[in-house]
């Protein structure tokens, strides 16, 4: 361990509990370990696992970039999130607590109690004609069913696509087309801030035009009026009921690299991308990394604050906590509403031990002020997280003051949809430093390069890059192997691309800036420029639009748009919100843009692309840089 004076810049140090609790005190001889030996030590974390057939090989590299782990190996992640679990003293432990918005209503399940509820709604499930392999998009809020849905799915073998709630009934047709699915489950409505939002109307109206969809699922939670379709929608209060929903159902046995879901990402160019996660490696990558990273152990109250629609909540709200066996929270609100102290009277009411949450949510809280928090007694909390987005060390410095009240370590963690699981990131013993995620996770080999692939000195900017496999990467674009090749293993063939720029510090902490590539990241949520354009462009009065991405107080960046409108249309104040309105519905509220500028010119380079370099240095008054390559 390095002594105080050996790290540069301003440090935290783990108390000496945080040091007596720990399951690895010893960081440096463990990532030594594993660093030496990384298929030995995926192997080891494999075998905390049960498998019904264990692997034959750790790695298959012999068709790269399209690694193989677990190769010859049978599971389900189910079998080790559930089934496993019934045989011990863990049966009866709690492992969902869940409360809804309005706080008067909580439901908690045992792990008895998830596998009476998966495997009813498996039974359902195939009782709709699903089968192994078969897709099903889930489009839901937040409450247990949308868990249960994900883990029937995965216990049968179907793949689920999950769509966030949020989500516009085009960007939902869009999602439920490409991956092909035959059912969709869903709720009437969901609350939020005191609203419905109209779930069930929307999938209605996104699977007018989609012919796959044979049957709609529907939960009922908000009881408003809606729409059945009599030969297509199923209310699941009603198919509870019936005597083949509560048989028993056989958690199917998979191959290590069977598909267990997709989750559709934004990239730099076209359309969301599906990326495919499978169950072997998947499941060892999550485990693992929670296991060491929030320590959680029996007894433990563990909440990550996201929404299960993206990544986080699928490693780590539904998959990870179940693997590890502890005590998952699920709020089904939002931080602030009806007041901004719901998360803390939460934290108080259930005893959270560990709260894992975004910067934006951070940033947004932090402006209600302190005096929110302090009415809570927050004592519970041992270990706060990070994730999203680059977290500015003032909300570090908050959060690690007013919320963890100086005693719990922040682990922030840098990861993406693509790699399923924390890359770069602490574990509790390792010293802090406000803003930097520190250094890759056991096993994990990170470089940061220049534009010819070579190392740049510590303490410059580069592209990030993942030198070495690991087992909850990625396996490809469903649907788009070229595009999988492309997008992440072709600027420096051999190395996963991250898509987001870096520098380490002579300490070897990493420091993320953000991304380099046409991806804007809106608290926390991923959006390609592309998406926002075309949603604009597909509006009567826009000939041309270009989205960049500045600083937001609180979302980290906001969205702004340039248009160049169509002959004849005049710019106007009520055209510009009117084209906001627009893309909120094209595609989802979170891309709603902060403001939209006409211009009756775009910046492009001679071969016609949008320079949308130059219109961000514009708007920030910073040098425009090399404009050699501009059309004029
Ligand atoms: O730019 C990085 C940022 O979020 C991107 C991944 O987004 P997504 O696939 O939606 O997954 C988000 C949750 C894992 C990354 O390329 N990002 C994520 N976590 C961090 C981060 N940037 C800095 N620090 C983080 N801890």
């Amino acid at each position: 361990m390095a002594t105080k004076k050996e790290l540069e810049g301003e440090v935290f140090y783990p108390s000496e509990q945080v040091m007596a609790q720990a399951r690895v005190k010893d960081w440096d001889a463990l990532a030594k370990k594993a660093d030496k030996d990384f298929t030995g030590f995926w192997a080891d974390e494999a075998s905390e696992l049960e498998w019904f057939k264990k692997w034959d090989k750790v790695l298959d590299d012999s068709n790269k970039p399209f690694y193989k782990w677990f190769t010859g190996g049978k599971v389900n992640i189910v079998h080790n999130c559930i089934d496993r679990h019934l045989k011990t003293h863990r049966k009866n432990q709690l492992a969902l607590i869940w409360e809804s918005e309005d706080g008067r209503e909580t439901r908690s399940f045992s792990y008895f109690a998830m596998n009476r509820e998966v495997t009813r709604m498996a039974n359902i499930i195939k009782a709709m004609g699903v089968r192994k392999g078969d897709r099903v998009t889930i489009y839901m809020g937040r409450i247990p069913e949308i868990a249960f849905a994900m883990l029937a799915c995965a216990k049968i073998g179907a793949v689920h696509s999950v769509v966030f709630g949020g989500f516009s009934a085009d960007a939902l047709r869009g999602r439920i087309e490409d991956s092909d699915s035959k059912l969709v489950v869903t709720q009437d409505g969901n609350f939020l801030n005191g609203k419905i939002i109209e779930l069930k109307r929307t999938v209605d109206e996104a699977v007018k035009k989609c012919p796959s969809v044979e049957n709609v699922l529907v939960i009922r939670r908000t009881g408003h009026e809606i729409e059945m379709d009599p030969l297509r929608d199923h209310w699941y209060h009603e198919m509870e009921k019936l005597p083949i929903a509560n048989g028993k159902c056989t958690t199917e046995e998979m191959d290590a690299e069977d598909p267990l879901y997709i989750l559709y990402t934004s990239g730099s160019t076209g359309k969301p991308k599906a990326v495919l996660h499978v169950h072997g490696g998947y499941m060892v990558g999550i485990y693992s990394t929670l296991k060491y990273v929030f320590d959680a152990q029996d007894g433990d109250r563990y909440w990550c604050a996201a929404d299960p629609g993206w990544v986080t909540g699928h490693s780590y709200i539904v998959y990870g906590p179940l693997l590890v066996g502890a005590t998952s929270f699920m709020f089904e609100g939002g931080p602030a509403y009806p007041y901004p102290n719901r998360w803390w009277q939460c934290v108080e009411r259930y005893g959270i031990t560990i709260l894992y949450t975004a910067p934006t949510a951070i940033r947004g809280l932090m402006r209600f002020g302190e005096a929110w928090p302090n009415k809570h007694d927050l004592s519970s909390l041992r270990l706060l997280g990070s994730v999203g987005e680059p977290i500015n060390p003032e909300a570090w410095k908050w959060y690690h003051r007013v919320i963890g009240k100086e005693r719990c370590p922040v682990m922030d963690t840098w990861w993406q949809t693509e790699t399923g699981m924390f890359m770069i990131t602490p574990t509790p013993v390792m010293p802090l430093k406000p803003g930097s995620g520190t250094k890759p996770f056991f096993g994990i080999r990170a470089e940061i390069l220049n534009d010819a692939g070579e190392p740049v000195k510590d303490g410059d900017e580069g592209y990030l890059v993942i030198t070495r496999p690991w087992p909850a990467m990625l396996r490809t674009i469903y649907g788009d192997a070229e595009r999988y090749v492309s997008q992440y293993w072709s600027k420096f063939p051999g190395k996963y691309l991250a898509g987001d720029s870096a520098r380490r510090d002579a300490d070897g902490y990493y420091w993320i800036i953000g991304r380099v590539d046409d991806v804007i990241n809106v608290s926390g949520h991923r959006l390609g420029t592309a998406e926002i354009e075309s949603a604009l462009v597909s509006h009567p009065a826009v000939a041309e639009a270009a989205a960049i991405g500045l600083p937001h107080e609180v979302k980290g960046t906001g969205i702004h748009v340039f248009c160049l409108l169509r002959a004849g249309i005049v710019p106007s104040d009520a055209l510009s919100e009117e084209l906001r309105q627009h893309v909120s519905k094209v595609i989802s509220p979170i891309a709603r843009p902060e403001e939209v500028k006409f211009l009756d010119k775009l910046p492009k380079t001679r071969s016609g692309k949008i320079m949308r370099r130059v219109l961000k240095a514009r708007m920030q008054g910073l040098p425009e840089g090399d404009l050699s390559t501009l059309e004029d």
